[in-house]
């Protein structure tokens, strides 16, 4: 197994621990809801890289034939989750602005934007990906910016 199972299993942990202590706290909730929603289909489409690497690693032809049989099911989808996965943290970036107005001195909200700046060259990269160049260079942009895009959400957390 993977050790990202771990690392996505934790982080959405960590969002839902997060969620939590911010509903109780606020009486407005649509941007934390939007935040969490975007999160979910990120974090979705980030785990089929810990389907990959395990696909990869695992000893076991049997557990590996059944991850490809999963995962060849979802590919129809992913392009379309990772896009929604962009439009919700852009509806979540938008109503949190119009809330707190744009103040990048809030490392919330830094921290947020870059996220955001980073999913949108992530998503980008997949549809070039798709549509003209499978390269193993572009694949390797698409992993990478999956990495950067998990640890600036850890950082989103953090603050
Ligand atoms: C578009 C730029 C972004 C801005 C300006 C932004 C800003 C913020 C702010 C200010 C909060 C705190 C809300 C409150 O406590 O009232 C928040 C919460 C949250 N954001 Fe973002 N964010 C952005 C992008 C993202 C991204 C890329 C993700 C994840 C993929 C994300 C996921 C969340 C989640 C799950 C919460 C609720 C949990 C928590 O408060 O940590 N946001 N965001
Ligand atoms: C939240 C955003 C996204 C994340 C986290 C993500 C992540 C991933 C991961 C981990 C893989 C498997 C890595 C590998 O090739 O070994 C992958 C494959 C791929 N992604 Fe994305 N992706 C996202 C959005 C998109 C979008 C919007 C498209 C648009 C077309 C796309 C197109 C592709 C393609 C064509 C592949 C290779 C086909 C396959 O998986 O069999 N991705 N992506």
């Amino acid at each position: 197994m993977s050790v990202w199972f771990l690392f996505n299993a934790a982080l959405l942990l960590w969002a839902v621990w997060n969620v939590t202590a911010g509903l109780s706290t606020h009486t407005t909730y649509v941007h934390i809801i939007l935040g969490f929603a975007g999160f979910l289909f990120f974090i979705f489409n980030w785990t089929r890289n810990a389907v990959f690497s395990t696909i990869r690693n695992v000893e076991s032809r049997a557990v590996k034939v059944k991850l490809a049989r999963m995962s060849k099911r979802i590919v129809p989808y992913h392009r379309w989750t990772g896009t929604t996965a962009l439009i919700l943290i852009m509806l979540h970036g938008m109503s949190v602005i119009s809330f707190y107005s744009f103040d990048l001195s809030n490392m919330k909200i830094l921290t947020g934007m870059l996220a955001a700046l980073n999913l949108l060259i992530l998503v980008l990269s997949g549809w070039y990906r798709l549509l003209f160049d499978s390269s193993l260079k572009i694949r390797r942009l698409h992993i990478g910016l999956g990495i950067s895009m998990f640890c600036l959400t850890v950082l989103h957390f953090i603050f």
